[in-house]
């Protein structure tokens, strides 16, 4: 297929945009690089520096695209709360001008990147699909918005739309001797942050709240192997249908607490991470973790790196050859 892949510099886009040329597809990325990395780019792909509210100049009717894969947004909950307009418009406005490009192309497919923080607090575990929808943050917001207009998008305009919704994302894609991983500035994602304290780069890890209802009093989340989550992508691409919108929760059906992540990191790092207990955040629940039941009896996906051990591994390896040794 002749695909065009939005944030394809990030980490997460960067991953899925390698797995895309490996199977044989034609990659053109779309991505203004204002979080990404022009080193993650992928050289066999073509890239186009524009920002998605510009995606038509790409997207034109004569250009053949067979899909569209939506990673470019901003990320940051914490960010969002703080300058919303700032969300609202990068991921909630541009991803409506993408659809309307989509549209006045005729490309038959996309596949978008929704998130577990549509659910909010959820109010049943592990989270199904149908959950109730109440976002903490704007980001969430902006985010199940997206959701929702592909939905009558889909059924309006015979869309085949596809929303992945991932939970925690984690770990590197290692592919002929290289890897490619997180790079995100600031980092707020816990692996990486207690990678920077086991390297020394940070003085402790502020572990926020002790006190929640679970097995060490830490929270629990759920992550998922970039490389599952990646070829999840490929699936849903092969799933997608005209005129349907489906979704997916993505993540392992396991939660683990930190401090159990903190115990992984010590224990494949080598080094010691000093940790701080800090007050509970406002906002986090103390347990965030998928059913990706359906992702599996639709789709035929099945993680394949589930362990906190593949995670961190391959985490770590990124975070040493990228980013230690290269500074
Ligand atoms: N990382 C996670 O754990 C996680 C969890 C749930 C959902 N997601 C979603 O996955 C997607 C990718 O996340 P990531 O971790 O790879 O993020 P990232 O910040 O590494 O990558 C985002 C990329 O999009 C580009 N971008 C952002 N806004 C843009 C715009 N308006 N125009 C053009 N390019 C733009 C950036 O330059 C960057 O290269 C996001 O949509 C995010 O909401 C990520």
């Amino acid at each position: 297929m002749k695909l065009l892949v939005t944030g394809g510099a990030g980490f997460i886009g960067s991953v899925v945009t390698r797995m895309l040329l490996d199977h044989g597809h034609e990659v053109t990325v779309l991505d203004d690089l204002r979080t990404g990395h022009r080193e993650a780019l992928a050289p066999e792909a073509t890239h186009v520096d524009l920002p998605i509210h510009e995606a038509a100049r790409v997207l034109t009717p004569d250009a053949g695209f067979d899909g569209v894969l939506h990673f470019a947004a901003l990320i940051a909950a914490g960010e969002s709360m703080v300058k919303p307009e700032l969300y609202w418009h990068t991921n909630t406005v541009g991803s409506l001008a993408l659809i309307d490009a989509v549209r006045a192309a005729r490309v038959p497919r996309l596949v978008f990147s929704s998130t577990a923080a549509v659910y909010g607090n959820p109010t049943e575990l592990p989270i199904p699909e149908t959950a109730v929808k109440a976002p903490t943050n704007t980001y969430g917001a902006t985010k199940l918005a997206v959701d929702m207009a592909l939905t009558s998008e889909a059924v309006a305009h015979d869309l085949a739309a596809v929303s992945l919704r991932y939970f925690n994302v984690a770990g590197a894609y290692r592919h002929d001797g290289r890897s490619i991983g997180e790079r995100h500035d600031p980092e707020t994602h816990l692996i990486p942050l207690a990678l920077e304290v086991a390297a020394g780069r940070r003085d402790k890890f502020q572990l926020f709240g002790d006190d929640y209802p679970t097995v060490d009093g830490t929270c629990v989340r759920d992550y998922i192997h970039v490389e599952d989550l990646a070829r999840a992508h490929l699936l849903a691409l092969d799933a997608a249908t005209a005129g349907r919108h489906r979704i997916y929760n993505l993540g392992n059906g396991n939660g683990f607490t930190n401090r159990q992540v903190i115990e992984v990191v010590r224990e494949v790092t080598g080094h010691p991470v000093p940790v701080e207990v800090a007050p509970r955040r406002e906002g986090d629940p103390a347990e965030l973790v998928a059913s990706s039941a359906l992702a599996r009896a639709e789709l035929g996906w099945v993680p394949q790196k589930p362990t906190l051990q593949d995670m961190v591994g391959d985490a770590w390896e990124f975070y040493r050859t990228h980013i230690l040794e290269q500074r």
